[in-house]
């Protein structure tokens, strides 16, 4: 090193402040800065994020496209992942629709289905797909404060959260409502029953999923200026969807179709997908969801339980599957893990028995790899390298070796 660029590396080269003179001098091949420059970038750059709104013009999305980008991360629900695409295609050409006399509305979307057949993972993918902010809610979490009451602020406020503080970008973002069953009226007549609670929290929804103007804390503001803490965040292109597993929905279509004489003689079968094709706003009203929600979620499609061979593609087949992931965990240790076919249908099976649909999979692999993950690294020392998981060893009631 000459004497030049030694000398180079003694001071901040943005600021000219001498090393000694800094908590920390960063040097880099021919330039140096300093720990107070470093930070004073960082801040100009979350100020350029949260006020960049060019660079988030949209492309136009292709559902074809989005269906195949799906396809990569669930199995199965082909119906449900055309109408995500086709409505997620259409209400981002409706946030970049310039055409002043036509407006389009917003169509928020609607997905009924068992518990673990995807819902929450449908619409994850579809954000990861986009590039857009994403926030799941459970929707028994809201509560019935006022209109657009602190919760529902909340709500708005993890989108801004996770929107890194943009409020651009979460002005675009897609929110899942999780639940959406469980703010159900118990009764139909609200006037016999007054059960307000769960009407109440569909109210305070209304107008955030219609489209409002939310004042909402910006997330890790500063507390040096209080005033700006607060932002303004428009509902209005923000994509709800919302999902329920809607229990009972399919006894409630059967007695209108039976009642109204049409599908008199029709057997409606639980899961089948039938059953939910035939659903209308009306008999979402009678389980309990009051008709301006319903409103607001033109899009509707139902989720079918999975069958024992789409629960082995879930263990294998998708990206990040249950199985590569396990692999992984005890590659780490030096040992190979494989399954037999005859072992992973067994697995499938045992959790298809469960009733929770793709969630059990993981509780069966946990279960059946529990002692061999507990004795890893004494296989390692005994040279054991390969672990074959058999149907005997799924079979066996596991006991954890003492
Ligand atoms: N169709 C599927 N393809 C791939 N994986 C799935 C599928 N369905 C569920 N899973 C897996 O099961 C887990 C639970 O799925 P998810 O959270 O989407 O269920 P859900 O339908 O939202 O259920 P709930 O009604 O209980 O919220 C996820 O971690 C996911 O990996
Ligand atoms: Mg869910």
């Amino acid at each position: 090193m000459d004497e030049e660029t030694s000398k180079q590396y003694e001071k901040c080269n943005f600021c000219n402040k001498a090393k000694n003179d800094v908590k920390k001098l960063i040097v880099g091949d021919s330039v140096a800065i300093c720990n107070e420059c470093v930070d004073l970038c960082g801040d100009l750059l979350q100020e350029l994020a949260r006020t960049t709104v060019k660079a988030l013009d949209f492309k136009e999305i292709d559902p074809r496209e989005l269906k195949e980008f799906l396809d990569k991360y669930v199995i199965g629900q082909d119906n449900a992942k055309m109408v995500l695409s086709v409505a997620v295609a259409n209400h981002y050409k409706r946030i970049n629709n310039t055409s002043k006399e036509l407006e389009l509305d917003k169509a928020n979307v609607l997905l009924l289905g068992p518990t673990g057949c995807g819902k929450t993972l449908l619409a994850k993918t579809v954000a990861r797909f986009l590039d857009v902010p994403f926030a799941v809610t459970d929707a028994t979490s809201i509560t019935e404060a006022g209109y657009v009451g602190d919760d529902v602020e909340t709500l708005i406020g993890k989108l801004l959260s996770n929107a890194g503080g943009n409020v651009e970008k979460c002005q675009r973002g897609i929110i899942f409502l999780d639940e959406v069953d469980k703010i159900a009226r118990k009764s139909e007549n609200s006037s016999i029953t007054r059960d307000v609670s769960g009407e109440g929290v569909q109210q305070a929804l209304l107008k955030v999923v219609e489209g409002t103007v939310c004042r909402v804390p910006m997330p890790g503001a500063s507390r040096k200026n209080p005033q700006a803490e607060m932002v303004e965040v428009d509902t209005s292109n923000i994509l709800f969807i919302a999902g329920g597993a809607f229990v009972g929905i399919n006894d409630v279509i059967k007695r209108r179709a039976e009642g109204s004489g049409i599908g008199f003689g029709v057997e409606v079968k639980t899961n089948d997908q039938g059953s939910l094709h035939d659903l209308e706003p009306d008999d979402l009203v009678k389980f309990g969801m009051i008709p301006e929600f319903v409103g607001r979620f033109p899009t509707w499609v139902g989720l079918t339980e999975l069958s024992k061979e789409q629960l082995m593609f879930v263990l294998t087949e998708i990206k990040n599957s249950l199985v590569a992931q396990y692999t992984y965990l005890f590659e780490t240790d030096g040992v190979q893990l494989k399954f037999s076919n005859e072992a992973l249908l067994e697995i499938a099976k045992n959790a298809a028995t469960r009733k929770t649909g793709a969630r059990s999979l993981q509780a069966e692999l946990e279960r059946i790899l529990m002692p061999h993950m507990f004795s890893l690294k004494e296989y390692a020392k005994q040279d054991i390298t390969e672990v074959v998981i058999t149907p005997g060893l799924v079979k066996k009631p596991i006991k954890l070796a003492a």
